[in-house]
């Protein structure tokens, strides 16, 4: 029998090396593992993040891959986990479980005009895989991204947001659905960007989706209207998870695993489970 590696099932000791608030509820953690390795993820891959004497949480790996042990998380204050990984100041040590779960398929991508459609935190895990192909720009064609949040106050990492709306090489595009003082850009949920853009060739785009559940419904359609495959309309889905590695049953849709054979699904694969979007 093949030994299972220990981090499977025992936190790795990690430091938070910076953290500071992002929105009213998000805060920003950037981490680095004490052994000193590289964490090794791949976009689209969560860690299982432990505070002493609190518990554990599945939070995104925000950053792209790195070869240093840095990494980045975004974390909600929702409850026990999140609000204690709020209250961590510089130097705090926390418990890392992971990386688990498929991630994004960062090969199948190459050569393909790539749509990212991010609501609100969403964007979390979408910046990984966005950070991962911005830097290898030339693997990919066009690069459209879509943004939307309830209000400019849930906006999360603005510089990049700047960045990536000043690039001639990115058609970014953004949107809160209300209107608000402090807001002169689109007014709309998210689906109303896609009459703003043209998609030259739907059978070589892949659609990658992130967002709360209600946002699938309705993203799907307008991908599904615009051409694009089923099998290139890739998603990021989230269940309760306990244990991370399939063993718990806690994330199971059908016979399907979350942890395991997710969080990332193609819409061909994901029409199939219920109540899976
Ligand atoms: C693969 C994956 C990736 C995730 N990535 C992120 C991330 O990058 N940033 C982030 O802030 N959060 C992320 N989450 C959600 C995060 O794991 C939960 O918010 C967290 O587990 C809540 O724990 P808690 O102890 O703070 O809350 P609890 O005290 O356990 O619960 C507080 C409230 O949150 C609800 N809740 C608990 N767990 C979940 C869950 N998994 N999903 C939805 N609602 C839940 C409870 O029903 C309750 O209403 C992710 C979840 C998954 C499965
Ligand atoms: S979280 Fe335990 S089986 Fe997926």
């Amino acid at each position: 029998m093949v030994a299972e590696p220990t981090t499977l099932y025992l936190p790795q000791f990690a430091t938070v090396l910076e953290t500071e608030p992002m929105t009213a509820t998000e805060r920003y953690v950037k981490i680095a593992v004490d052994s000193g390795e590289s964490l090794g993820h791949k976009p689209g891959q969560f860690v299982q993040v432990s505070v002493l004497g609190i518990g554990e949480a599945p939070i995104s790996v925000s950053s792209a891959p790195t070869a240093d042990p840095t990494f980045e998380l975004v974390v909600r204050n929702v409850g026990n986990v999140t609000a204690a990984i709020h209250r961590l100041s510089v130097g705090a040590k926390i418990g890392i479980r992971g990386p688990f779960g498929n991630g994004f398929n960062v090969d199948s991508l190459k050569g393909k005009d790539l749509l990212f459609v991010c609501g609100g935190i969403g964007l979390v895990p979408a910046r990984s895989l966005i950070r991962y192909c911005l830097n290898n720009r030339s693997d990919f064609g066009e690069f459209t991204i879509f943004f939307g949040c309830k209000s400019p106050q849930e906006r999360l990492f603005l510089s990049e947001l700047e960045e990536w709306g000043s690039r001639p090489d990115v058609t970014f595009r953004e949107t809160v659905d209300r209107p608000h003082p402090d807001w002169s850009g689109h007014v709309g949920v998210i689906t109303t960007l896609f009459p703003e853009i043209q998609i030259a060739s739907p059978k070589d785009t892949v659609a990658i989706i992130v967002g709360p559940p209600i946002m699938y419904r309705f993203v799907l359609i307008e991908c599904l209207n615009a051409g694009i495959d089923e099998e290139h309309i890739v998603m990021s889905l989230e269940r309760h998870m306990k244990c991370g590695v399939g063993k718990c049953g806690h994330c199971q849709i059908n016979q399907k695993y979350v942890c395991l054979d997710g969080p990332v699904f193609t819409y061909a694969e994901a029409r199939h489970l219920k109540e899976a979007i």
